[in-house]
């Protein structure tokens, strides 16, 4: 894998952290049900407001008819590299809270905490995340029959990366372009 994509930081941060980024070429490695299981739970894991855990993770292995739908759901730019992810999932959030119906306020949020939980067992494990907000979200509740009370917030590709040379252009070069952040002085402060 190329070291390109490496965060470089002005901090120790962790090498969890520093080695994660969003892969378009996946090899055509499979992810192990068992492996699957333990990403997913670990999403789980993850805080969410009065511990509702307003998730829910949908999810097809290449292949199959399911994995399809969540394909056909992705936006023009994001089909021709994430049909070859080993694994989509579709993290949807639970727009109300169960007991009232009144409107969680926290569910995207939560979503998104359970997602980079996600994304960080599995670097860990070897399996690369690419998190996709470019689908339609009415045909993936159409295709996944997901309620009303429920929105798909994001896809997410999961698989072993591969070789930058084997994909199209434009994702070729945005596969061996480095990542950047903004500086920490721009994005902290403190309050005096
Ligand atoms: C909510 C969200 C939506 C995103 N949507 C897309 C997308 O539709 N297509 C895509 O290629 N990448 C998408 N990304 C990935 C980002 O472009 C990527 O995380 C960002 O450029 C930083 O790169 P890195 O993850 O490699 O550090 C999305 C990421 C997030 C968090």
């Amino acid at each position: 894998m190329s070291p390109i994509k490496i965060a470089s930081t002005q901090h120790p941060v962790i090498d969890l952290i520093k080695n994660r980024w969003s892969p378009r070429s996946f090899s055509t490695q499979t992810i192990s049900q068992e492996s699957l299981q333990t990403i997913l739970e670990a999403g789980s894991w993850a805080p969410s407001a009065n511990n509702q855990q307003p998730w829910r993770f949908i999810y097809g292995y290449r292949g199959t008819p399911g994995f399809d739908k969540i394909v056909a759901a992705l936006a023009p730019g994001n089909q021709p590299w994430a049909k070859n992810a080993a694994v989509l999932v579709a993290a949807v959030g639970v727009k109300e809270l169960p007991d009232t119906q009144q409107k969680n306020h926290y569910y995207m949020y939560d979503t998104g905490l359970a997602t980079s939980f996600i994304l960080l067992q599995a670097q860990s494990m070897g399996i690369y995340a690419h998190v996709m907000g470019g689908f339609n979200k009415q045909h993936l509740a159409e295709e996944a029959a997901i309620p009303s009370n429920e929105e798909p917030v994001v896809v997410i590709a999961l698989g072993y990366a591969d070789d930058a040379e084997k994909l199209e252009e434009p994702y070729k070069t945005r596969e061996l372009t480095p990542r950047n952040r903004k500086p920490l002085d721009v994005i902290s402060a403190e309050l005096v």
